[in-house]
């Protein structure tokens, strides 16, 4: 899929801080650059000091969009408590997971909503120094690199913004990650606490905001958080970003209302089940996802959360535990291997899930897989043992009926073709910064 595509998808034709969609991303036959930009949102609304905006980002309930959903004003009050001039400010656009594209399409169609909102963070924060941490593959990188001078001499940039590559690993994005390549060391996980609100890149305290949070809160600045709540649901306010992956095979990022109905961005006709949320996310039944929403609250109760926005609709003739041990697989692979639920606990699971997939299970790979599977969890110096462990669960659970087909030595699938994109090729280890 390429960003153009993504684009035009998501261009509705709604006037800027109008009530409609799409809200981040320009209506279509609008240009992305500084000049569009400027003619649709004005300025950077700077408050005139730290912590002004605060209060705005609190009243319109902005919870992050990199996939935890954690209210962003808790963390800008932390960061903003500390040491004036000592803080940090990150966009973080690594996207590591390989089935999203939303932070690419949004940095291809509004770059200059994620950099204003780089910007207010930082002022909200009091911070003087501004990251953008972005996939080192984005294609749109030198676009970006020749933007930053354009905006400096048009007065938008307080603080200068410097772009920083991630590797194009699963666990890049973690925030500690993130804070321990930034601080000279590799992209791997650090054991927490300390959080990096509190002690993040170079020991400095560092506001991690996903970039498409950053966008939302670029538009709350301008249009107030009244015009933020009037799309969403009351508890979980305004839109997200939606990378969505169709039975029929297409691919396209659309801007979607918290609380659409799922039905309402996947064809589900031709599908068995969809995966919510990513990697780290869960499976439901087709059946299930035709009466859910695209809400936390909504998807709950199913074992699910909204993540970054992933909605991918298994196709009815492939099997999904064939899919489901080719992603742990690359899970597995793509750990950092620094604690033991990594080490030992991921690949055993990946090597009795591709076992399972495989067709010639032996007797004992189920109770083998919920014994590992209750040893990773909650051990690990960070979540990815946990979401890992999350999405073989709701495998095993969703694909019980192929699970038993299997023990049988019989798949009903009728295609074998990868659905789900993991990257290609074993991963090079040694590639951590
Ligand atoms: C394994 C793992 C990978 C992550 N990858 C990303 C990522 O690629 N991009 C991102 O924005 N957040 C990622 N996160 C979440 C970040 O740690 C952090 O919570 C987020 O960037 C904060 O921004 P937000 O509050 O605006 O969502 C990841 C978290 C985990 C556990
Ligand atoms: S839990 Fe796994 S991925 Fe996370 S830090 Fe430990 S070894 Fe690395």
């Amino acid at each position: 899929m390429s960003p153009q595509t993504a684009s035009s998808t998501l261009a509705r034709q709604t006037p800027a801080g109008g009530g409609g969609l799409p809200r981040l991303l320009p209506p279509a036959g609008q240009t992305s650059d500084l000049a569009a930009h400027l003619w649709r949102h004005g300025p950077v609304p700077y408050r005139g000091g730290a912590g002004a905006l605060i209060g705005d980002v609190r009243a319109a309930g902005l919870t992050g969009r990199g996939g935890a959903s954690f209210p962003v004003y808790r963390k800008l009050e932390a960061v903003a408590a500390a040491r004036p001039g000592r803080a940090i400010v990150v966009g973080n656009a690594a996207e590591g997971e390989p089935a999203s594209h939303k932070d690419e399409a949004l940095l291809f169609a509004a770059p200059h909503l994620v950099l204003d909102g780089l910007q207010l963070a930082a002022e909200a924060v009091g911070a003087r120094r501004a990251v953008l941490y972005v996939r080192a593959d984005l294609r749109e990188r030198t676009r970006l690199d020749a933007q930053m001078p354009e905006r400096y001499a048009n007065g938008l940039d307080r603080v200068a913004v410097e772009i920083v590559s991630a590797p194009a690993r699963f666990l890049a994005g973690e925030e500690s990650a993130m804070a321990s390549l930034l601080s000279g060391g590799p992209a791997a996980p650090q054991f927490t606490p300390p959080r990096v609100f509190e002690r993040g890149v170079d020991g400095r305290p560092t506001l991690v905001q996903n970039v498409e949070t950053l966008a939302h809160l670029a538009l709350i600045a301008r249009y107030g958080p009244g015009w933020f709540r009037a799309l969403g649901t009351p508890d979980e306010p305004g839109t997200m970003l939606c990378t969505l992956r169709q039975a029929g095979g297409s691919a396209s990022v659309a801007e979607a209302a918290i609380g659409t109905p799922l039905a309402g961005l996947l064809d589900l006709r031709a599908a068995s089940a969809v995966l919510v949320g990513g990697y780290h996310g869960a499976w439901v039944t087709a059946a299930q996802a035709s009466a859910l929403a695209l809400s936390n609250a909504a998807l709950r109760p199913a074992g699910a959360f909204t993540g970054a926005g992933v909605l991918a609709a298994l196709p009815a003739d492939r099997c999904g535990l064939v899919e489901s041990a080719r992603v742990v697989r690359y899970l597995a692979l793509e750990s950092a291997g620094q604690c033991g639920p990594c080490r030992s606990g991921l690949p055993s699971i990946a090597a009795a899930l591709a076992e399972l997939a495989g067709g010639r299970p032996g007797p004992q790979v189920l109770t083998d897989l919920s014994r590992w599977a209750g040893l990773a969890e909650g051990r690990g110096a960070c979540h990815h043992p946990d979401g890992t462990v999350r999405f073989v669960r709701s495998a095993l659970s969703v694909f019980a009926a192929e699970v038993r087909q299997h023990q049988q030595g019989r798949c009903t699938a009728a295609s074998h073709r990868p659905f789900l994109p993991v990257p290609a090729g074993p991963p090079t280890d040694a590639n951590w910064s």
